[in-house]
């Protein structure tokens, strides 16, 4: 196979978004936009990747920092797109075959339309092929000019354009295979004589026609694909456009989405088969959840592990937490990171955990805060207990052994070890060790006053 090399516009600001986030970097079903386009072009085969960075260069080389197959560029002035790709002279240096050009801001492009317009490029030996869509409405994008055969001869940008050659409905995506030779060898030759003053890309078509080399347009079948992002307004139809393939995809594969114009599940998020999840929930971070789940409404989760046949009740979050099998969270519970529980354990209502290890069977189910503790298996956590981590200063341990009972609204005092198979009597607030096998009681003597409310009322 020939070799095939990327280059990614994204040096551009993104004005209309009115951020200080220049707009590849906004998140898009849960990847910076300029990651979508690279994941195609990686997708396609394309190694090494070139991304053309300006404004922000070096959050957007953060974001790639390690990956081997990406190089930058820098344009520090953008002085167009023709001058963009010419700034990737240096970095593909010695390259030999087809360069792909992307924009940063077309994250719906789907890896089979680049590995598609590839095989049309090389199969027909053309030194450049544009990716083209018939649209209703094509103002503002650059017209495809055929001839009266039917064959491309330059494009047209809007402002550029004559008015009968703006009555036309192909156009430009902004993506292009060219053969390397044709595109270093030529770029250097284009003008910014036009409306805008910018050096446009897209006179290497009409440069390729004039030398009677081979230029195709390749028009797509869905032109959501090619739609580019340029403010807020775009970028929530983009991300609900990525969200419903990635809904579908899950649907196929045996999940139930109740509602899946209402469920927000992240690109990177696998699902088992038989899980059924409600409205309102949101999945992210890689999350991988088990089959048999069933995950109420108004569920956040991220960057969990969750195990087979866990059910996650209503409006709870869950980060960066591993849930064995058989697991009950919720409604309404928080698990923070750092939460590892076991097979059939039970998060009840209004209980927040962090940092903690939980054993098979254990449960804490109702109004209770446990952090930075160790709880062995069939444990009982009353309600209201809560572990006191923390003295101000540092964050101490609590180390509850198996089978211990603990009543309701019991303070644990950490750091604090309590033996296997005792009992915390209600209402105690332990400060000390429990031994295994033993009541601990810490209680003030109840007193009754008798007749104090009838005497109190006259
Ligand atoms: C470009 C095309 C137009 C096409 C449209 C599709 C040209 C001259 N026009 O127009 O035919 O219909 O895309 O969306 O190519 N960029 C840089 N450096 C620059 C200029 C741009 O990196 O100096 C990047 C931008 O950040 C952006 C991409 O190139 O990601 C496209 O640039 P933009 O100015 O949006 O091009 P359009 O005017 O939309
Ligand atoms: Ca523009």
């Amino acid at each position: 196979m020939k070799s095939v090399a990327t280059v990614v516009l994204a040096a551009g600001k993104g004005t209309r978004m009115k951020s200080g986030l220049i707009k590849v970097l906004h998140p898009v079903a849960g990847l910076p936009m300029i990651a979508w386009p690279v994941a195609a072009a990686r997708e396609a085969g394309s190694d090494p990747i070139v991304l053309v960075i300006g404004h922000q260069a070096s959050a957007v080389q953060g974001l790639f920092r390690g990956a081997t197959d990406i190089r930058c560029a820098m344009q520090e002035e953008q002085l167009g797109t023709g001058h963009a790709v010419a700034c990737t002279a240096d970095a593909l240096a010695g390259f030999r075959g087809t360069v792909l050009i992307l924009c940063g801001d077309t994250p719906l492009l789907r890896p089979e339309t680049v590995k598609n317009m590839l095989a049309y490029h090389r199969d027909n030996m053309a030194a450049i092929t544009v990716l083209t869509a018939l649209m209703d409405d094509p103002f503002g994008y650059g017209r495809v000019v055929r001839d009266e055969s039917g064959g491309v001869t330059r494009i047209v940008e809007q402002q550029d354009a004559t008015p009968e050659e703006r009555e036309i409905r192909e156009i430009n995506s902004g993506i292009y295979c060219m053969d390397s030779d044709f595109l270093f060898g030529n770029i250097k030759g284009i003008s910014n004589d036009n409306a805008q003053g910018e050096y446009y890309v897209t006179d290497l078509l009409a440069i390729a026609v004039r030398k009677g080399l081979t230029c195709l347009a390749l028009p797509i079948a869905d032109a959501d694909e090619i739609m580019g992002v340029n403010d807020r307004v775009q970028l929530a139809e983009a991300a609900r456009i990525l969200r419903g393939r990635i809904n579908r995809d899950h649907m196929l594969n045996g999940v139930t989405l109740i509602d899946p114009d209402q469920t927000y599940i992240d690109h990177g998020v696998t699902i088992g088969a038989d899980t059924t999840i409600h409205p309102g929930c949101r999945i992210d971070g890689g999350s991988i959840i088990g089959s048999g789940c069933e995950i109420d409404g108004a569920v956040s989760i991220t960057d969990c592990r969750i195990g087979d046949d866990c059910h996650i009740k209503a409006a709870s979050v869950l980060e960066s937490s591993e849930l064995g099998e058989d697991v009950t969270i919720g409604p309404m519970a928080h698990l923070r990171p750092g939460s590892v529980l076991g097979n059939k354990v039970k998060i009840g209502n209004f209980v927040e955990t962090k940092k903690i290890v939980m054993g098979e069977g254990s449960k804490a189910s109702h109004l209770t805060y446990l952090g930075d503790a160790e709880i062995g298996r069939n444990v009982n956590i009353g309600c209201g207990t809560i572990t006191c981590n923390y003295d101000g200063v540092k964050k101490h341990r609590t180390v509850i052994g198996d089978e211990v009972f603990v009543g309701s609204d019991v303070q644990l005092v950490a750091p604090v070890t309590i033996g296997r198979n005792s009992l915390i009597a209600a209402g105690t607030t332990v400060t000390i060790d429990v031994p295994p096998d033993s009541l601990a009681l810490s209680r003030i003597p109840q007193v009754n006053k008798e007749g104090w409310r009838l005497r109190k009322k006259t």
